[in-house]
């Protein structure tokens, strides 16, 4: 019996998921490349947990960023947030297509995916609200299992702001 001012919503979301990266399209290749390079690159000597992001943006040109940890804990950055503030100040006209994620380390399983952290998926949201167009997200993991999202959105339903 339907209850006045009461009403059951729900909200689906698709995603894909690869065995491996490696049948990835060729750009999306090159992406994955690329964080993992830079996570090698990432300075985490406090946690010993590195992180990579790489994004490709619209006009071709790809980026990619770690994480930078500080004695002062919270002073650091993670990967996501240090590639997409990169590309917002240096190419603010231009919007991200898609973002790749990868880490490794202790604090979390090598067949785990890495998936983003609260405040990374509020910037992520914002950078995609701002650019009015959907960003591409691929986690990938240790053993090449990779997750595909199609928008930040699923990935923060409900996310602060507009
Ligand atoms: N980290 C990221 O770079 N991205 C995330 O989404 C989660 C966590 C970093 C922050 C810190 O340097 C280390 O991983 C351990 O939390």
């Amino acid at each position: 019996m339907p209850v006045e001012g009461f009403m059951q919503k729900s909200f689906h979301f698709d995603y894909e998921l690869h065995s491996t990266w490696e049948n990835l399209a060729e750009s999306d290749l090159q992406l994955v490349h690329l964080a993992y390079e830079a996570m090698d690159l990432a300075y985490a000597p406090y946690s010993e947990f590195k992180v990579g992001a790489a994004v490709r943006l619209s006009n071709g040109l790809t980026l990619k960023g770690n994480n930078q940890e500080n004695i002062a804990y919270p002073s650091g950055l993670c990967a996501e947030r240090v590639v997409l503030f990169y590309a917002g100040a240096n190419y603010p006209t231009e919007s991200i297509e898609t973002i790749c994620v990868v880490a490794r380390g202790e604090l979390m399983p090598s067949e785990f995916l890495l998936s983003p952290c609260g405040s990374c998926r509020q910037v992520m949201l914002e950078t995609e609200n701002r650019q009015a167009k959907k960003i591409r997200v691929i986690l990938v993991n240790q053993d090449k299992r990779t997750m595909i999202l199609h928008s930040v959105n699923d990935l923060l339903p409900f996310g602060f702001g507009k």
